[in-house]
């Protein structure tokens, strides 16, 4: 019964010395750097070893980095090349890949074990471009109803508005994350539609103004009777000539 309860304390105390470290969440673009820290590197100190470590899914925790009492480091196995230790105990890793997305944590030993600071990090690819279509699917003299569809290389989503040539009702807002876990939303400003597609490192957007939505605006309307009226005087033009060589 007591070792039962010394077992008890004991994992209830391990779990609040991991619970006080907060975890710093960290989203990073494929190939740049980042900067993990010791926050307070003045109180690291009386230590026998402070190591960097690396918890990637589905492997084992790896040393990345360690610093010796005398504070001189040592970059691990095949960190060499892209982890830089700085004097201050922070380690600069390099040209991150989705591969390294992981837990890393510093960990501090003196007479016990300390986690000092642990990021989570993300390392996520800028998102493709994205393509804005509009379908016309029905329209009336004042007004039209469009399909507006965005499309990026593995998703597309559709809205469906209806429009005048100077504004559409609100119904054009859509969101949805795609199977590459981005964030597609369309929606209407002042006086555009716009579709972003975006992540936690990048985002890239479409727009196609508002005016140009409708297939019967004045503008084209105009330029119909400028042609018809163009057709007309060919015709009479035609007309003179072939009555002139008749009269011949
Ligand atoms: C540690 O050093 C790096 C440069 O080597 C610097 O950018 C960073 O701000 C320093 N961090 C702290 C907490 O002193
Ligand atoms: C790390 O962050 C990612 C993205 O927010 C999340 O899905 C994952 O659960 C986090 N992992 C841990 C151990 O907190
Ligand atoms: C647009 O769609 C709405 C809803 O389906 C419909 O009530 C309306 O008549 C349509 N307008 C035009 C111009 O086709
Ligand atoms: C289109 O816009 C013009 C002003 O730019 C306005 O006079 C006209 O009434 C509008 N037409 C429709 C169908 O809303
Ligand atoms: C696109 O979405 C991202 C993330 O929500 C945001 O930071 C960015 O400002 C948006 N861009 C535009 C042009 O709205
Ligand atoms: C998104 O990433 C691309 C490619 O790296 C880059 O050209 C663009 O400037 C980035 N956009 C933003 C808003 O960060
Ligand atoms: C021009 O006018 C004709 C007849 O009114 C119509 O059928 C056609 O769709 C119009 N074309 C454009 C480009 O507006």
């Amino acid at each position: 019964m007591d070792s039962v309860l010394l077992l008890t304390l004991s994992l209830l105390f391990l779990c609040q010395t991991g619970g006080s470290t907060d975890v710093k969440t960290l989203f990073v673009q494929t190939g740049k750097d980042v900067l993990l820290e010791i926050m307070d590197p003045d109180a690291v100190k009386d230590y026998i070893l402070l190591a960097w470590r690396v918890k990637k899914k589905e492997s084992k925790t790896e040393l990345l980095v360690s610093f010796s009492s005398d504070k001189k480091p040592t970059v691990h196995g095949r960190y060499t090349k892209t982890a830089f230790p700085q004097t201050n105990f922070s380690v600069i890793l390099k040209n991150l890949q989705k591969a390294d997305s992981g837990l890393y944590d510093a960990q501090m030993t003196t007479s016990e074990q300390v986690i000092l600071v642990t990021y989570n990090i993300t390392v996520l690819d800028p998102v493709s471009p994205v393509k804005l279509t509009v379908e016309p699917v029905s329209s009336s003299p004042d007004s039209c109803n469009v399909t507006v569809s965005c499309t990026t290389d593995d998703y597309t989503i559709s809205s469906t508005l209806t429009c005048t040539n100077q504004t559409c009702t609100n119904q054009g807002d859509k969101s949805e994350i795609t199977p590459s876990a981005a964030h597609l939303h369309i929606y209407l400003s002042d006086d555009s539609i716009t579709c972003n597609h975006s992540n936690q490192v990048n985002w890239t957007t479409a727009t196609a103004p508002i005016n140009l939505l409708c297939p019967t605006n004045p503008g084209k309307a105009e330029l119909n009777i400028t042609c018809c009226a163009l057709l007309i005087l060919l015709g009479q033009i035609q007309c003179t000539i072939l009555l002139k060589v008749t009269a011949l």
